[in-house]
């Protein structure tokens, strides 16, 4: 199962954005949209391995991480609205520190990266990292950031993960999980 988070650092926590403004309103919700795309979607088809996990820290009630489970999530389309629809229906809904089904196949809980850290091994995607080309066995879980920095107490929780790069310009987050997939599956099919 391979997994990628993205952290997204001014993404709102409550349903308080418009669709038609996920830049704006949504604190950028309109690149973890684009994650979750690029994360699960095939064309005309959907990764079932993969899971794709946003850890929104933003405005009023952060953070809270929204799972999208590739192998069960359905009412997904490939489009941004569609993605933000989803989160934008499950955002509001009560949750406490276990993940709760709020949509089919899309989770959310409370806590953000720390959590996900202490459950899970990440690899953090970087662009002056190792590439990927020069590495035997590749890991499963991923991190990026979204259109930001990661933070400096981010930087201290992720201090010990490995780091990779999947070439050397800095990309957006989206095309860099699109590329480590066609890594992965070149590796895998
Ligand atoms: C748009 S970049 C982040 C913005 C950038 N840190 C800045 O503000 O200058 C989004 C994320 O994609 C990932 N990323 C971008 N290019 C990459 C590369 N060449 N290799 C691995 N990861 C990359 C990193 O996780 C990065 O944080």
């Amino acid at each position: 199962m391979t997994a990628f988070a993205i952290i997204g650092h001014l993404a709102r926590t409550d349903g308080g954005f418009s669709l038609n403004d996920l830049p704006g309103s949504g604190g950028r919700m309109d690149v973890l949209c684009r994650c979750v795309n690029a994360s699960l979607f095939l064309s005309h088809d959907l990764r079932r391995d993969v899971d794709c996990y946003l850890v929104l820290c933003g405005e009023p009630k952060g953070p809270k991480t929204v799972k999208f489970s590739g192998a069960t999530v359905c009412s997904l389309s490939p489009d941004e609205r569609s993605a933000g629809a989803l989160i934008k229906k499950v955002i509001d809904i009560p949750c406490g520190n276990e993940f709760r089904e709020a949509a089919q196949g899309v989770f959310i809980r409370k806590g953000g990266l720390e959590r996900l850290l202490a459950e899970r091994r990440f690899a953090v995607l970087d662009e002056t990292g190792t590439d990927v080309r020069e590495v035997k066995d590749l890991p499963d879980a991923y991190l990026l950031s979204d259109h930001l920095n990661f933070t400096e107490i981010e930087e201290e929780l992720i201090r010990d993960c490995p780091r990779y790069s999947v070439g050397p310009k800095c990309l957006h987050a989206d095309h860099t999980i699109t590329v480590l997939h066609n890594e992965l599956d070149r590796r895998r099919c």
